[in-house]
C-alpha cells in the first residue's frame, strides 16, 4: 500500500486495480490523507478559496432518490428568491465580506429561464466577482449563453459513474445526458465541476474508483465529493449513511490524481463529523464554500438533514470558516481562485 500511495503521490496515475486496493484497504486512511496534503501544498499551495454560497431557489423538476428537494418531498416548504434579493445577498458577500466568488445554487427550476438567469448574471458580474452556477442540466446553447452574460464556472456532480445506480436513483434521467452536460460546459468555455456522492446503497468500490478516474479523463476544474447522508422524507428512508472515512479517502485520492485542480471541503463532510470540513483541509481540501442566503430560507434548502451551519447568520458562518482555515496554519486566499493548471506528467 505504502508504494501504491508514492507512486501515486509522485505520477498522479493510478491503476484502476490499485485505486480499488487502496479503497478496500481499512488502514492507510492517515497515509493517504498526508500525501493528499502534500500535493495539495505543492501544486495549489496553503490558499483557501472561499465561494459566497446563495440558495436561490429550493424548486426542483428532478425527483432524485436522495435529496430532500426532490419534487414529490410535499412536506417542504418551497421558496424562491427574486433578482433584487439574489443580488443584494451577492453585494453584501462581496462589498461586506469580501468574497471573491458568488454560487448560485438552486433546484432544477424551470421559473428560472434562461433570460432570467442571463440578466442575473450580468447583474451579479457587475461586482468585481468570479460567478459559478450549480443549477442542473441546460442545453448547449443555454450553457453557452450563460458563459456570453458572464458565467465563470459550473458545477454538476456526475452522482455516480455507475449508470444503472445512476438511472435507479435519479429517476426519469439519464447518465449519457449528464455526461453531455459536462462536455457542452466545457465546450462553451466554462470551468467544469463535477463530483459525487459516497454512500450510495449498492454503490460499489469499483464504481468508486471508476468515479475517480472519471473526473480525470474529463479533466475537471474542480470536484466536490461528500457522504451520502439518509433524508428521511425521500425513499432512501431508514438507509445508511454514507461514511464519513471513505468519503474523505475518495477526496484524497482524487486530489493525488488531479493535483492541481480546486477541491471544497464540502458541508456534508461537517455534518457527519464535527470536524469534518477541517480534517478534508488536511486531506487534500483547498476551498470552502460558507452560506451567504439569509437564516430564513436556509432551513428550506434540506437537500438532507442537519446540513450544518443552517441556523447561523452569513457573518458567524464566514466567522467560523475563517476560525477553521487558521486553526491549521493556512490562509485566506484574496484573488478569484480561478483553477491554475500546472504541467507534469499525466
Ligand atoms: N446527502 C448528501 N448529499 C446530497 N446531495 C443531494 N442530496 C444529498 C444527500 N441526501 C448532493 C448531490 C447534489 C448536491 C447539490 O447535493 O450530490 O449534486
Ligand atoms: Fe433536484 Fe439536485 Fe435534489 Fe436532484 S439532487 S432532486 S436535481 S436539487
Amino acid at each position: 500500500m505504502k508504494e501504491l500511495i508514492a507512486k501515486a503521490e509522485q505520477t498522479h496515475t493510478l491503476l484502476r486495480g490499485e485505486l480499488i486496493a487502496l479503497l478496500e484497504d481499512d488502514g492507510n486512511l492517515d497515509a493517504i490523507s498526508a500525501a493528499a496534503d502534500r500535493v495539495r501544498h505543492k501544486f495549489v499551495g496553503d490558499e483557501v478559496h472561499l465561494r459566497a454560497l446563495i440558495e436561490f431557489s429550493n424548486f426542483c423538476k428532478n425527483n432524485c432518490c436522495y435529496c430532500g428537494l426532490r419534487r414529490d418531498n410535499k412536506k417542504l416548504t418551497r421558496y424562491r428568491l427574486n433578482e433584487n434579493m439574489i443580488f443584494n445577498l451577492a453585494e453584501y458577500a462581496v462589498k461586506q465580506m469580501g468574497l471573491k466568488t458568488i454560487v448560485l445554487q438552486s433546484g432544477e427550476d424551470m421559473f428560472f429561464d434562461c433570460d432570467k438567469m442571463c440578466a442575473i448574471i450580468r447583474k451579479i458580474k457587475t461586482l468585481d466577482t468570479a460567478l459559478t452556477l450549480s443549477i442542473g442540466e441546460k442545453t448547449a446553447e443555454e450553457y453557452q449563453a450563460y458563459k456570453q452574460a458572464g458565467c465563470d464556472r459550473f458545477l454538476l456532480r456526475i452522482e455516480t459513474t455507475d449508470k444503472a445506480l445512476y438511472e435507479r436513483y435519479d429517476p426519469g434521467m439519464s447518465w449519457e445526458r449528464r455526461r453531455q452536460c459536462l462536455e457542452d460546459i466545457r465546450s462553451a468555455g466554462i470551468e467544469v465541476g463535477s463530483g459525487c456522492l459516497v454512500g450510495l446503497p449498492g454503490q460499489t468500490i469499483e464504481s468508486l474508483a471508476d468515479d475517480i478516474l472519471f473526473f480525470k479523463q474529463i479533466d475537471a476544474d474542480m470536484i466536490g465529493i461528500g457522504p451520502l447522508i439518509v433524508h428521511p422524507d425521500t425513499p432512501l428512508k431508514g438507509a445508511k449513511n454514507g461514511k464519513f472515512e471513505l468519503a474523505l479517502k475518495v477526496m484524497a485520492l482524487t486530489r493525488l490524481l488531479l493535483p492541481d485542480i480546486n477541491i471544497p471541503a464540502t458541508t456534508a463532510m461537517e455534518t457527519l463529523a464535527p470536524d469534518g470540513q477541517v480534517r478534508a483541509l488536511q486531506a487534500g481540501a483547498n476551498v470552502i464554500m460558507p452560506n451567504v442566503t439569509l437564516t430564513e430560507y436556509r432551513q428550506y434548502y434540506e437537500l438532507y438533514p442537519g446540513k450544518s451551519s443552517t441556523n447561523y447568520s452569513a457573518d458567524k458562518t464566514l466567522a467560523d470558516v475563517r476560525a477553521k482555515i487558521t486553526s491549521v496554519g493556512r490562509c485566506i486566499a484574496d484573488d478569484k481562485g480561478f483553477r491554475k493548471r500546472v504541467f507534469y506528467c499525466r
